[in-house]
């Protein structure tokens, strides 16, 4: 039973991915929300999650979401589609009665609202395409929607790398993305936190009539939400940078989040696993 404690306004938003790719949720946060404390974990010493097993996507899924639980966050905003596919309930019942929020059900609202033809492309890991949950998601939301997925597994290590503008970023997105841009879709959602970080290229391989949905965003407008009916959002006037923790490598997150931020360099504290 995860222990009761009181939150207030000026509790924290906990916030964690497998690694970097949750950034792109921070970033959003930060731009909906700038008042807001932000304590965030990126499990970089076990990324990537996407080709694991469900069993250890929900260990991890638990283990991470203790790690923000000892800050004793208002709300949990799991920046991780493969876990929101897989471990969505571990998160909820180890946070007890904080709310959680997952990227996945966000991002398959704001798709099945921005799609005019009906027929909407979904990118992620392995997983997460596995899972399904991103076609169950989108048709809970209309079932006359038709869904065409694909898993790009080898994303999540080039964002990682930062290889944003990279020539074999490239190759990979044209192998990946060709296929699905052939199927007719007007709409096309990136189901993995790491893809909005390597978004320049695979928009300009999909091209102006594709309406590109970023998950990390539809879930700050959530997060707005939720946190308003309850009175809970932090009405103060300070822009306090997010707290960082990684389980590895906290110099390499470092910099990879000047590359991708700009220039504000919080430090980065390591916490095991
Ligand atoms: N960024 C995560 C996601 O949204 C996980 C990627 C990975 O670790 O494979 O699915």
């Amino acid at each position: 039973m995860p222990k009761q404690y009181k939150i207030s306004p000026d509790s924290p938003i906990g916030i964690f991915d497998s690694g970097i790719g949750g950034l792109t949720v921070v970033k959003a946060v930060r731009a909906g929300l700038p008042s807001e404390r932000i304590i965030y974990f990126g499990d970089t010493a076990r990324v990537p999650y996407g080709p694991k097993s469900q069993v250890t996507i929900r260990r991890y899924a638990r283990e991470d979401t203790e790690i923000l639980m000892k800050h004793q966050p208002k709300m949990i905003i799991v920046a991780c589609n493969t876990v929101s596919a897989l471990a969505l309930d571990v998160v909820e019942q180890t946070a007890g009665n904080i709310p959680v929020i997952g990227v996945l059900k966000a991002g398959a609202e704001l798709a099945a609202q921005k799609t005019r033809s009906g027929k909407i492309g979904v990118i992620g890991t392995q997983a997460t395409i596995g899972s399904n949950a991103y076609a169950c998601a989108i048709r809970e939301e209309n079932d006359a929607l038709e869904v065409v997925s694909k898993a790009c597994p080898l994303f999540v290590p080039l964002a990682e790398e930062g290889f944003i503008d990279h020539a074999a970023t490239r190759l990979v997105a044209e192998e990946y993305l060709s296929e699905l841009v052939g199927k007719g879709i007007d709409t096309l959602v990136l189901g993995c936190t790491h893809y909005p970080i390597l978004r320049r290229m695979i928009e300009r391989i999909t091209g102006p009539e594709i309406t590109i949905i970023d998950s990390a965003e539809a879930v700050a407008g959530k997060a707005r939400q939720l946190l308003g009916s309850q009175t809970m959002l932090n009405g103060g006037s300070a822009q306090p940078m997010p707290h960082l923790m990684v389980s590895d490598l906290p110099q390499k997150f470092s910099e990879l989040y000047r590359l991708f931020m700009g220039t504000e360099l919080p430090d980065v504290e390591l916490v095991g696993v």
